[in-house]
């Protein structure tokens, strides 16, 4: 752009640079490429304008770099030049006129070269066939660069637009010469060729072993049963080198003399894991070869690691002493592919000391189940592989009632599904403790430690854990102390299922909580939420203990929705929403209707059939003394005369009251309501028969609810009985009938009253005389 406009400026106006003398203008040299970072000269060829200045695109260069010559010769040194292109201009420093420009753009050499002399075949070692060199070399991308790789002796020796190029067939054929094991060295140069310049890199020299890259060893891996061997063959015997084996992320090398074969033993190994291995070789200060091909071996049990851990746990003896004692120990990891034999010995702690010989039961792989006598025994464990003995263990069982120390005061608590347990020691001396716990008592956890506290961990969720703690002497053990139960978690509270039973002005919501769980949380408090269809929300707590309510205050003929939220301090679940609809009237209102129907039609029958028989004995008998009549209460018999129900409640009540009101409005009077209680219950009967013993009203809802074990007559036809007027103690006399009492017969009366008894239609004469009522004259 500056150059154009340098040119322009030149162009049009060519009397300024040939104003004063007849030299030229200008800037020399033009178009310079410079290899990055290197120094050049330029000069500006004044012409006669004085002093001048530089510009290094737009900006002014440093005075302190240019030097005047003479008058018509102004140089300007730049040193360690970096830019990747750059306009070059001069002015006059009087009429800051450009004098001349040039540009200048920079370029780097290919560099970094490496060259190794490898294989095409990775399998035999002899000569190899390949040549291979590598380089950088920065450049505009968008430039179509040409390389060769040029041999001190040979010339070219390879053609690439890439910045790596492999020659084949070094080892025969044209190319053979170009590298040889036997030759000193030779020295490579890269040639980068563009549109616009060609550029040598600085020639590299190599000795051929230095880039000989071997093949990858081969190589056999043995598993022994407490390490593994690798050995490994060299084809480039003559030589020294070094290699190293790569197995499970960790490496170890090893040089080689020459004439040496390699071998490496892996101490340590895990038993029964897979080792996966791989080796790689490589001259002194020559490439690494490829890691070989890697092998995988899966080791063998390695007795020195095995830790099976005997426990015990001791069943409650027998009525004879013998004791079930389940022997358990780790498992071998079932990657162990071979096969293992153990056996049990249990034998008394004595003849143990003194090595006597007991029988030994075959078990499976894990644990074993053998029977003791009262005494202290020592079980041993052994475990064989084919009839070798790898490992015993053995493990103390006190007799029963031994005085041994046992661990107190355990205290157990979860966290996160984790149990954190820390106990007192026993004021003896211990060797450490034995936990061991199980959610189901046929697997069992344990692990030893040397501390009062432990830490179990790995549980299944929700879990109730039995934990054990025996404390452990030299040779023996102490007494477990169990803890109480924990779970390892406790969850929500267990899913809630309601129920309703509607009124017309009132509801009972009853529900109950169910967990499949063990380890479940105990209920604070219950939120039962309810609405009309379209109303605002309501709401009552209750606390944790009970599970019903009776929600008042109702629309009848009116749908709500209801459900219950229970809450636990670990959680809170809720109820599906239900749906009720309150009925249109009472529920006392059709059976009222009926039974009063049935009670007029009574009335009225036994009316008719009662003045029949009246009028009939009427004629005979004279007017019975009231004053004979007794005016106690009604007896409270039903008409079996067998179970007596509670007559007497206020009408007025319902079903919510009868949960809620004191004691003196539940033993109310109402003839209408004991026969409308859908859940009479076997109190409500004590209750009658006894007042004094009537559950105290904290207790009496709770009882309420339950569906009564003995049937109570609960339909309306069973409770006529109450509602019989002739039953309520309001008018005794009109349950009397006008029968004849012939020992009660009131003599005076006889005498004065003369009825009329054939004329019903008259009115009936009766004297009364004010003695009358004085009990003594009856009898
Ligand atoms: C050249 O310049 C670069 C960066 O500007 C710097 O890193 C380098 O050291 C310089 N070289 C010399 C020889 O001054
Ligand atoms: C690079 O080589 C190809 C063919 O080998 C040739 O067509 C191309 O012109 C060359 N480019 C340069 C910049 O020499
Ligand atoms: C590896 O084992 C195979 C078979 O046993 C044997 O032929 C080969 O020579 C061994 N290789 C090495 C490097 O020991
Ligand atoms: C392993 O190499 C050592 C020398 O480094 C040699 O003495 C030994 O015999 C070799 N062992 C095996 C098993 O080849
Ligand atoms: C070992 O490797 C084999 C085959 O790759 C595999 O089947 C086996 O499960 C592995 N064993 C272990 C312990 O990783
Ligand atoms: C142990 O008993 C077995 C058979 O029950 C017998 O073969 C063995 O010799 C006995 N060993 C000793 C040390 O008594
Ligand atoms: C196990 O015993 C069988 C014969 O009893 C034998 O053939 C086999 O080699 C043995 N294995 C080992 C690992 O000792
Ligand atoms: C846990 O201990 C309790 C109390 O000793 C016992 O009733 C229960 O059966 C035990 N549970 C298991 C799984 O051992
Ligand atoms: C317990 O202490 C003994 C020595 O008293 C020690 O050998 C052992 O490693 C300790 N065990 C643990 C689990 O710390
Ligand atoms: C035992 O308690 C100590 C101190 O309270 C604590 O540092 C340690 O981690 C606990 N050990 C285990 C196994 O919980
Ligand atoms: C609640 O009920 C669901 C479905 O019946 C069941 O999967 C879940 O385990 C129950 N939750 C509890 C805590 O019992
Ligand atoms: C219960 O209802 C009251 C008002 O009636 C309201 O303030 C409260 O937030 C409700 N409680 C819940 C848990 O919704």
């Amino acid at each position: 752009m500056h150059l154009f406009l340098v040119l322009f400026i030149l162009a049009v106006n060519p009397c300024i640079c040939k104003r004063k003398h007849d030299t030229t203008c200008d800037v020399v040299p033009k178009n310079i490429h410079i290899e990055v970072g290197s120094n050049i000269s330029i000069v500006c060829l004044t012409c006669g304008h004085g002093e001048i200045y530089w510009t290094l695109n737009t900006s002014k260069v440093d005075k302190s770099l240019s030097t005047t010559i003479n008058s018509s010769h102004t140089l300007l040194s730049l040193w360690n030049f970096t830019n990747q292109r750059a306009t070059l201009q001069c002015h006059s420093k009087d009429t800051h006129q450009v004098i001349g420009g040039t540009t200048i753009r920079t370029y780097l050499k290919p560099r970094n070269i490496s060259c190794i002399w490898h294989y095409s075949d990775q399998e035999t070692e002899s000569q190899p066939d390949l040549f291979t060199c590598k380089w950088e070399h920065q450049i505009d991308p968008k430039l179509d660069v040409n390389y060769t790789v040029l041999h001190s002796t040979q010339g070219e020796i390879c053609n690439t637009s890439e910045t790596t190029c492999t020659v084949k067939d070094v080892d025969s054929g044209p190319n053979s010469m170009i590298i040889n094991i036997f030759s000193d060295s030779i020295q490579i140069t890269v040639r980068a060729k563009t549109a616009a310049l060609e550029v040598d890199s600085y020639t590299r020299e190599f000795q051929p072993r230095h880039i000989w890259k071997m093949i990858p060893p081969h190589y056999n891996v043995t598993t022994f049963s407490d390490h593994l061997l690798v050995v490994w063959k060299r084809a480039l015997f003559l030589q020294k080198c070094q290699c190293e084996v790569k197995y499970n992320e960790m490496v170890l090398s090893k040089a080689l003399e020459k004439q040496e074969n390699g071998n490496m033993t892996i101490e340590q190994v895990e038993s029964c894991s897979n080792y996966t291995v791989s080796v790689r070789c490589a001259l002194l200060e020559a490439p690494w070869s490829d890691w070989s091909k890697e092998k995988t071996v899966l080791t063998k049990l390695n007795k020195n690691y095995v830790k099976l851990c005997l426990w015990r746990k001791v069943a409650e003896p027998k009525k004879n002493g013998v004791r079930t004692i389940h022997a358990m120990w780790k498992k071998i990891p079932s990657t162990c592919r071979d096969t293992f034999t153990y056996t049990i010995t249990p034998t008394p702690y004595q003849e143990a000391l003194m090595g006597g010989n007991y029988t030994e039961t075959l078990c499976s792989d894990s644990s074993c189940d053998v029977e003791v006598n009262q005494d202290a025994h020592r079980i041993n464990l052994n475990m064989f592989h084919n009839v070798t003995l790898l490992v015993e263990d053995t493990v103390h069982v006190p007799a029963i009632g031994e005085s041994l120390p046992r661990v107190t005061n355990i205290q157990a608590s979860a966290l996160e599904g984790v149990i954190l347990l820390n106990w007192k020691a026993p004021v003896q001396p211990v060797s450490g403790y034995m936990i061991d716990w199980t959610h189901n008592g046929n697997q069992y956890y344990w692990k030893k430690t040397n501390y009062t506290n432990a830490t179990l961990s790995g549980l299944l969720d929700k879990k109730p854990y039995n934990v054990t703690v025996t404390p452990l002497f030299d040779d023996k053990t102490g007494h477990g102390t169990q803890a109480l139960q924990i779970c390892s978690r406790v969850g929500g509270p267990g899913n809630v299922t309601i129920d309703t039973v509607p009124y017309d002005k009132y509801a009972l919501v009853k529900w109950e909580v169910k967990s499949q769980e063990e380890c479940s949380g105990d209920v604070v408090r219950y939120i039962v939420f309810y609405s009309k269809l379209d109303g605002p929300q309501l709401n009552v707590t209750i606390n944790g203990g009970d599970q019903e309510i009776c929600l008042v205050d109702l629309l009848p003929d009116t749908h709500y929705r209801v459900y219950v939220e229970a809450t636990a301090p670990t959680g809170t679940t809720r109820s599906n929403e239900m749906l009720f609809k309150t009925l249109r009237f009472g529920q006392f209102f059709i059976p009222v209707l009926g039974v009063s129907g049935g009670v007029v039609i009574l009335l009225v029958l036994s009316l008719g059939l009662g003045c029949c028989v009246w009028w009939r004995k009427f004629k005979e008998k004279l007017i019975p003394n009231p004053g004979c009549s007794s005016l106690a209460l009604w007896p409270a018999l039903t008409q079996e005369g067998t179970i007596p129900v509670r007559p007497f409640r206020n009408p007025s009540e319902s079903v919510c009251d009868r949960i809620y009101t004191e004691e003196s409005q539940r033993t109310s009077t109402s003839p209408l309501d004991s026969g409308f209680n859908p859940y009479p219950a076997i109190q409500q009967i004590e209750e009658y028969i006894d007042p004094d013993m009537a559950p105290a009203p904290e207790i009496w809802p709770e009882e309420w609810v339950k569906p009564a074990k003995t049937q109570h007559p609960s339909s309306p036809n069973d409770s006529i009985a109450p509602l019989l007027p002739e039953n309520s103690p309001g008018s005794p006399y009109r349950s009397q009938i006008s029968g004849e009492n012939p020992g009660r017969r009131p003599n005076r009366l006889n005498k004065n009253v003369p009825v009329q008894q054939s004329d019903r239609k008259s009115p009936v004469m009766v004297y009364v005389t004010l003695d009358m009522f004085e009990q003594n004259q009856c009898s």
